[in-house]
């Protein structure tokens, strides 16, 4: 029996890091992975359009049955997340945040980078969460701008990739950052390229086993796990190139997925 999916999206690539802890943590689920492509990047678009296309792609996935949305971009979530939860009030909806409370317990310099989308790092949530920790630890946020499509076309450790890193992650070094987080799902793909550059000056903290255990929670919350028997199904689909999706899959987590390319909502323009 095929388990009804669980829908994974992200703008782009990104959200694979996520759904990688999800399938490791929960075998028997099927999994339904879009990639927003077409409108890579959201971390530098207007928050109307990132409210709007997540809402469309959450649509598109309940649509295709599925039965909990993983929302697997940390910008979409801070700009989209609630509306999500008010318009499907019955589907458990996980969203992803940059881990700030577990790297400023981890961090014993009481220093912490924050790499993050420019939306991530302007949003509201975000700033009320950082609000929350002043007293814990210092945090050094910088706009990772232009990393996300480098990573979009398979780019995670070329020269310019590591020159790009080497200016963003300069100034939280130099104020004594001894952990970063990486607050954009795209991010994980460069983690050993980073680890090559800082060596273990820097504790890396993302959050893709802990949003994995918090689907498995939910999941259990709303009696929606699949049986132990069951035969995972997944699908993978991305809104502008499907062989780019699948190369970059095998590539980013070496599965040979059947990718599809697919049309959500009414905006292909962008
Ligand atoms: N992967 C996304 C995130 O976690 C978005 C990147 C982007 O499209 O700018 O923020």
């Amino acid at each position: 029996m095929n388990p009804s999916p669980i829908g994974v999206f992200d703008s782009g690539l990104g959200g694979l890091s996520v759904l990688r802890e999800i399938r490791a943590l929960l075998p028997h689920e099927s999994l339904l992975y879009v990639a927003d492509s077409r409108h890579a990047p959201y971390g530098e678009k207007p928050e109307s359009f990132v409210e709007s296309r997540t809402l469309d792609v959450c649509e598109w996935l309940v649509a295709q049955g599925c039965k909990a949305l993983v929302i697997a971009c940390n910008t979409a979530t801070m700009h989209a997340v609630q509306a999500v939860r008010a318009r499907f009030t019955t589907l458990p909806v996980i969203g992803v945040e940059p881990g700030l409370k577990p790297a400023a317990a981890a961090s014993r310099s009481k220093v912490v980078g924050v790499l993050a989308t420019a939306n991530t790092l302007k949003s509201d949530k975000f700033n009320r969460l950082l609000g929350t920790l002043q007293h814990a630890s210092r945090f050094v946020c910088e706009a990772g701008l232009g990393l996300v499509p480098m990573i979009e076309q398979g780019d995670i450790d070329s020269a310019a990739m590591r020159a790009r890193l080497q200016s963003l992650l300069a100034p939280m070094l130099d104020a004594g950052a001894d952990t970063l987080v990486l607050g954009c799902t795209h991010y994980p793909f460069l983690t050993q390229t980073i680890r090559e550059m800082v060596g273990d000056r820097l504790t890396i903290v993302d959050t893709g086993v802990a949003i994995a255990r918090q689907l498995a929670r939910k999941l259990a919350e709303f009696d929606l796990a699949a049986p132990s028997d069951a035969a995972p199904r997944d699908r993978y689909v991305s809104t502008r190139d499907a062989a780019h999706l699948r190369a970059m899959a095998a590539a980013l987590l070496g599965v040979d997925a059947a990718a599809e390319t697919v049309t959500i909502g009414t905006d292909l323009t962008a």
